[in-house]
């Protein structure tokens, strides 16, 4: 283990920034490739008021993350997932395509820095934020000329307040996340300030997070703007089939192949409609920074869908009990989704 010591409240952790000893930073020019970057102490950063992220938007992040495993090794879980992820999201938005060996070799750079910031085994895990975006300033709209990539860290906990408790939920029916042709599908920052709002208004009326519909029809469910959805019905798991609006979660996948791989259930990848959700019998969630959270309840207008509310359902507890176990270390890595950072 490493010999520098973070000072962390392990047993409070929940979906904070804690700061960390240092972070990675790399610049780019347009028509250059990503290739010197190094650490820095963990801080503010300048950036011009006329910088094209601050602008319109030009950027996109990834969320990864570290564990610590039962046998004390550090891990990354499906490192490679993320990098693909990158690469299509700064393709979509016109930046500098970070290649995938540039942003994993960054990532083990930045966690091995701040080892000392992994959580203990079953105390959580540290949050990895990569992020890149237009630095320099412009007035008309158009890509920058400049580009930043960095990675900052934090142990965390569960991301909801109330731990890993059962969700409420709304059908959001007054605003869509993303265009079926937008950029609901890459990592943009901007997707999740169009999720502000609705988030913030549900809040309000006492839900945790709303579900988005399908913004032609607004007959079938999308995702959660923070995490991707599952219903189990009549022996099958289904997800939304992931299109021009919904992010390619990497959870997402983990659960498709954990349920049909090892737990032999039946995966459909499909649409989704209001009443399939409505007579499912087990829903949850899942995302990297929510793992796999079940939802006890959901309003559509004025009427409320209940699931199971106190205990998680019997489909949702495997799923989540042999992701937990993979990443933990507790039982082989079938697929190898473990990259050691420390062995
Ligand atoms: C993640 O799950 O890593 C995300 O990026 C979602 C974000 C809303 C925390």
């Amino acid at each position: 283990m490493p010999l520098k010591k973070a000072v962390v409240d392990w047993d409070s952790l929940g979906f904070n920034l804690l700061k960390t000893r240092s972070m990675y930073s790399a610049n780019c020019r347009v028509g250059e490739n990503w290739e010197n970057g190094s650490l820095i102490p963990y801080g503010n950063i300048e950036l011009s008021p006329a910088a094209v992220v601050l602008n319109y938007g030009q950027g996109v992040f990834e969320g990864t993350k570290a564990f610590q495993t039962s046998d004390k090794r550090i891990v990354l879980f499906r490192i490679d997932k993320n990098a693909k992820r990158i690469a299509w999201s700064t393709e979509r938005l016109c930046i500098p395509k970070l290649n995938p060996d540039f942003f994993i070799d960054a990532v083990f750079e930045t966690v091995r820095d701040n080892l000392d910031f992994v959580p203990p085994y079953g105390k959580g895990s540290m949050y990895i934020r990569p992020i890149v975006w237009g630095v320099s300033p412009a007035l008309g709209v158009g890509p920058a000329t400049d580009y930043r990539f960095m990675i900052y860290v934090s142990p965390v906990g569960p991301y909801f307040k109330g731990g890993y408790k059962s969700l409420n939920l709304k059908i959001e029916t007054n605003f869509h996340r993303a265009a079926s042709k937008g950029i609901g599908n890459a990592k943009a920052i901007g997707n999740y300030s169009a999720s502000l709002l609705p988030l913030v208004k549900a809040k309000k009326e006492g839900f945790d997070e709303v579900i988005y519909l399908d913004s032609i029809s607004e007959d079938t469910i999308e995702e959660i703007g923070s995490a991707n959805l599952f219903i189990y019905h009549d022996g099958v798991l289904k997800t939304p089939n992931v299109s021009g609006s919904i992010l390619k979660g990497v959870t997402r996948d983990s659960v498709c192949k954990i349920a049909s791989e090892i737990l032999d259930i039946k995966v459909e990848e499909t649409d989704i409609s209001l009443s399939d959700l409505f007579e499912a019998k087990e829903v949850f969630c899942t995302g990297t920074a929510v793992q796999i959270t079940s939802v006890g309840s959901i309003t559509y207008k004025n009427d409320v869908y209940n699931y199971y509310r106190e205990d998680l359902g019997p489909i949702t507890k495997k799923l989540k009990k042999t992701l937990t176990k993979i990443q933990r270390g507790e039982i082989i890595d079938p697929f190898g989704w473990l990259s050691p950072v420390i062995t």
